[in-house]
């Protein structure tokens, strides 16, 4: 089962729910400040379901696996819904203004730039999806390790991407 076409287009066509604080996030020049976003939570969540699935995998629990791996097939469809820090702020106009949690809807709202690099993080996301999705029907062992070391690569190639560098 693959993530949705029309959740992606959803996602593109702009259900952004961008929860960033964004009067405490853009109080400052300095951008890397801006730390505590639902998305970090988000990626934060991904990762210690991540380390859950991994132990289970370690000592071959089936239900544990399981588990965690329901987890991380829904924060990575949440996160395809969300807009990085550092995407939110190739918008125009006065970035402390901008409530990017009222842009759900209306993708005319996005810039061009800031439309074509969400469509490439929402496509990243997905990525990272259909190998939580081959997780899931996969029961051989070198296979989900071969998977393993995938969602690695492509967490890698996100953060290189789309994560703020700081
Ligand atoms: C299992 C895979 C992944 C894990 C475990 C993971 C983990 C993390 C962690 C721990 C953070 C820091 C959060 C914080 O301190 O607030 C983070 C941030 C971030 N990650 Fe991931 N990540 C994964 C995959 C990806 C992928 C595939 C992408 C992009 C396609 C991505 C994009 C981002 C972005 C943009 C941020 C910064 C948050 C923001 O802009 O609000 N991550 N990730």
């Amino acid at each position: 089962m693959n993530m949705k076409k029309s959740k992606l287009v959803l996602a593109l066509s702009g259900a952004l729910f961008m929860t960033l604080p964004m009067n405490q996030a853009f109080a400052h020049d300095d951008h890397c400040e801006i730390k505590d976003t639902k998305l970090g939570d988000t990626m934060k969540y991904m990762k210690s379901e991540l380390r859950g699935y991994t132990k289970g995998f370690k000592s071959a629990d089936q239900k544990k696996m399981q588990r965690h791996l329901n987890e991380l097939l829904k924060l990575s469809e949440q996160a395809g819904r969300m807009m990085p820090v550092t995407i939110a702020q190739l918008g125009k106009g006065d970035l402390e203004k901008i409530d990017y949690s009222k842009m759900d809807h209306d993708k005319s709202e996005m810039t061009e730039q800031q439309r074509e690099k969400q469509a490439q993080y929402v496509e990243g996301i997905e990525r990272l999806h259909a190998l939580f999705q081959a997780l899931n029907e996969s029961k051989d062992k070198a296979e989900i390790e071969s998977i393993l070391d995938k969602i690695k690569q492509q967490t890698k190639e996100g953060h290189k991407e789309f994560r703020q560098d700081c």
